[in-house]
């Protein structure tokens, strides 16, 4: 069932009314460009699998693509090396830690368990084939760019921020590497899966990519394949498991789509078959997700009925339905 443009944009507007006043959560500090990020922004954006393209607040503001990336990426290794390697070494589960836990490698036999925590993420860019880093490179932003469909660009500022601090990432690539599940040098990969964190999209750009996934591979807005349709729904699985960290569970309960987060204020939820919802604004909860964000997507996913867990429509039975258990009649 499709949804028409003037209700989605009306959900919008009010979903934008009623969380701008939220200032709750705090910008990420541990990469110190996205700290003087103005808290106050907040775009939201749908993108239709038919290409239509609905916009509130700050939507065309850019900011870093951050964690986001580690869809797209793991889209790219998908393509390179297939479902079971991706599963058979990156693994499809929860860590239920945070996402840059050194303690999820140790207590899982050293498999990083998804594509989308940093242990996972770091697996999953080294799986990406390329003969020489910058090929690499090259290859992941012009996956991003494919689902995108627009030619974004690197933030020099985001990335010098935080290469020049990503020690901790560095400390986990070189225990990938120690456990076996790094496939290429652990610093040049951790440099190129640093970099393609650092590039700048906007709400509407976000938007295009997760509609990209929820159109079966194909960006509705330029009609090019992006990704065989087969590997999406491994793709919106992970999302599921681990997309929103130690809240995805409860993200799934509440709000019932593939969802991913970045701490550059990020968040993309995918409703297959019919539209991807996105949202930015920088102030993060504890474990680093957007909090007008994840407001205002719950809002927006609930007054559109998209829920992945409800049946669209209701089944009907003539029979009386069972008692309940342990009821005596
Ligand atoms: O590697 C990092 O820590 C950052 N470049 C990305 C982390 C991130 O976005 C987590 N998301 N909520």
């Amino acid at each position: 069932m499709t949804i028409c443009a003037s209700r989605i944009q009306r959900t919008l507007n009010a979903a934008h009314a009623d969380h701008a006043a939220n200032t709750t959560g705090a910008n990420a500090d541990y990469i110190p460009s996205l700290s003087t990020v103005d808290p106050n922004l907040f775009g939201i954006a749908v993108v239709t699998v038919a290409g239509e393209v609905i916009e509130a607040g700050d939507s065309r503001h850019e900011f870093a693509l951050e964690s986001i990336s580690k869809v797209f990426t793991l889209a790219l290794a998908m393509e390179d090396v297939g479902p079971q390697v991706i599963r058979a070494k990156v693994g499809a589960d929860p860590t239920g830690l945070p996402f840059g836990s050194v303690m999820a490698l140790e207590l899982h036999g050293d498999k990083p368990l998804t594509p989308l925590v940093n242990a996972g993420a770091l697996s999953t860019t080294s799986l990406v084939r390329a003969s020489t880093p910058s090929q690499r490179w090259q290859r992941i932003l012009k996956t991003q760019r494919a689902f995108a469909g627009r030619d974004i660009s690197l933030s020099k500022e985001v990335d010098a921020s935080e290469q020049s601090t990503n020690f901790h990432n560095r400390a986990i690539a070189w225990l990938l590497y120690s456990a076996g599940a790094m496939y290429a040098d652990p610093m040049e990969t951790c440099e190129v899966y640093t970099r393609q964190c650092s590039t700048m999209v906007t709400t509407t750009d976000l938007a295009v990519m997760g509609a990209t996934l929820a159109a079966g591979g194909t960006n509705p807005v330029t009609g090019h394949r992006v990704i065989r349709d087969t590997y999406i729904p491994r793709i919106l699985a992970e999302m599921t498991m681990e997309g929103l960290y130690d809240t995805s569970g409860d993200w799934a309960y509440t709000v019932g789509l593939p969802g991913k987060s970045g701490v550059g204020g990020g968040l993309l939820a995918v409703a297959p078959g019919r539209l991807a919802i996105a949202a930015f604004s920088p102030p993060l909860d504890p474990v680093g997700n957007s909090v007008r964000g994840c407001a205002a997507i719950a809002q927006i996913a609930h007054d559109l009925g998209l829920n992945l867990y409800q049946s669209p429509t209701p089944v009907r039975t003539s029979q009386a339905a069972p008692a309940p258990p342990g009821s005596s009649t």
